[in-house]
């Protein structure tokens, strides 16, 4: 950018502050500045154009103020926006805080599956987003138990309820889990709970475990908490290896779904299961038990699960409606001590004051009543067709190994590795390249950490993304649970046909 030009073709009318802003406008308008860009000193600028040092700071100043670009003190000022088109007051992209650019670009990959929710074409095939058979949904029934609630418990569902939850539905889990109503919170999804975790108990800076591929919804709650996230190879689940990051890096938390994991579908083994709690239980680390696929199981029960094999001692449960009713009903659970659920309640009402109630009481009623077992075999049968219609079409289209994985035993999801050819395509092209022809699958590499890692700060708190690290590239991720039959055949060939 050559900054002695700037101000030869502005209007002279304007004051010389004014015509600088303009300038720099236009300059970060066409590209000319680029984002992350660092402006001369306003000394520097000011002895360049011959003009005074306080015009160079006014321009600078209003520059900041329509959010464009952002002063660091001992860094220097940077480009951190574009204007925004149309007559927007300001760039608002320039105006969010630091640890708010920071989240945007950390979303920034789950971005495409945030898109992909709103795709209401009905041609177009998704594998990507993790749902269960909404076909299965029990709409009758739920139906006359909503009729049944409104009649009769008006105002309960209708005026304030608790924060952490309608006591029917607190003891509708608490009985299925055989624990103490007071130990349960309910969320507006599990996913909340993991914030309410994060928020209760980590500072930023604090180390945290994670699987390695994980589920994203961690990968970001964690990063937003500016945790120093650290990864356990899922594929080896080598306890020593475990033990050996303990001790390295001092965690605050683990962060585990053991049974039917997202994305490799893998579970952990029962001895395994308890070495981890020995380790947890050895260095005073929680242990948060992410298990929203437990009930997903098509080929024999799990085993029993961390908190029940700990008894509800350093293992927070988390788990959710979504997977086995409805994502859009947006319940989850937590199970925990006394004092952390009181903890976590405290949090929770500063910014949802309590959970929706009327599809809390339904779904008591719906557990109480036993038809959700009803429910549950009729879901994990057409779930069991759809994977074996997955697994059925990956054969028939892709022979020859294109791709390979193993049959999972539960959960939602097939996770695939594509063949390692020299001039192979890696799955963010294959994703590009599938979603020209109506179909959607989640990439690998959304599911490593390693991913917002390789996110890097450019001078000025900008983000850049840097794919550098690879992970997850020639993985993906199918949802075989979501598509009816026939879908999940006809998207099988169209990748097969994005493949060849
Ligand atoms: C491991 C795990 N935890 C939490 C969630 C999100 O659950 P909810 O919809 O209840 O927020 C998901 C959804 O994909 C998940 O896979």
């Amino acid at each position: 950018m050559d900054y002695a030009k700037l101000l030869t073709d502005m209007h002279r009318s304007q004051p010389l502050y004014g015509r600088l802003r303009d300038a720099l406008e236009q300059a970060i308008k066409s590209g000319e500045l680029l984002i992350g860009a660092r402006l001369p000193s306003e000394r520097e600028l000011a002895a360049q154009l011959g003009i005074s040092r306080t015009t160079v700071i006014n321009a600078y100043r209003e520059l900041e103020s329509m959010g464009m670009v952002r002063g660091y003190v001992g860094r220097g000022t940077f480009v951190c926006a574009r204007p925004e088109p149309g007559d927007s007051p300001f760039a608002w992209r320039g105006k969010v805080s630091a640890s708010a650019a920071h989240l945007d670009a950390a979303l920034a990959p789950g971005g495409l599956l945030r898109r992909l929710r709103s795709v209401k074409n009905p041609h177009f095939i998704s594998f990507a987003i993790g749902a269960p058979a909404l076909e299965c949904f029990p709409v009758k029934e739920y139906r006359q138990l909503m009729d049944q609630v409104l009649n009769r418990h008006a105002d309960d569902v209708l005026g304030l309820a608790p924060t952490e939850g309608q006591p029917c539905l607190r003891q509708a889990i608490a009985d299925r889990f055989m624990v103490k109503r007071d130990r349960i919170l309910i969320l507006s999804g599990a996913q909340q709970g993991l914030n309410l975790i994060a928020r209760c108990l980590l500072d930023p800076g604090d180390a945290v475990i994670i699987e390695r591929p994980g589920y994203v919804g961690a990968i970001q709650t964690f990063r937003t908490a500016r945790a120093n996230l650290i990864g356990w190879d899922v594929s080896r689940s080598d306890l020593d290896e475990l033990e050996d990051l303990i001790i390295r890096h001092r965690p605050k938390l683990i962060h585990t779904n053991p049974t039917f994991h997202n994305p490799t579908g893998r579970i952990l083994p029962l001895r395994d299961r308890q070495e981890l709690l020995k380790l947890a239980a050895r260095y005073r680390l929680p242990v948060i038990e992410n298990d929203p696929y437990r009930e997903s199981h098509l080929d024999g029960s799990p085993p029993p699960s961390l908190y029940e094999l700990d008894g509800g001692n350093i293992v927070i449960y988390l788990s959710t409606f979504s997977k086995i009713l409805a994502p859009g009903l947006r319940l989850g659970w937590l199970l925990g001590s006394e004092y952390l659920v009181e903890q976590l309640t405290a949090i929770k009402q500063r910014d949802n004051v309590f959970t929706e109630g009327l599809g809390q009481m339904v779904i008591a009623r719906f557990l109480q009543s036993g038809l959700i077992e009803d429910h549950l075999s009729r879901l994990r049968m057409e779930h069991k067709k759809r994977r074996d219609e997955m697994v059925k079409a990956l054969e028939r289209h892709l022979p020859g190994q294109a791709i390979s994985f193993d049959i999972p035993r539960g959960g939602l999801y097939l996770w695939c590795r594509l063949k390692d050819l020299k001039d192979g395509i890696d799955s963010r092209q294959l994703l590009q390249r599938a979603m020209r022809e109506g179909l959607a699958f989640a990439p690998g590499d959304i599911f490593y950490a390693d991913y917002a890692k390789g996110l890097a700060f450019a001078p000025g708190d900008i983000f850049y993304a840097d794919y550098a690290s690879g992970a997850g590239s020639r993985e993906l991720r199918l949802c075989f649970s979501a598509s009816p039959v026939d879908k999940i055949g006809e998207g099988v060939r169209l990748l097969a046909k994005c493949l060849s």
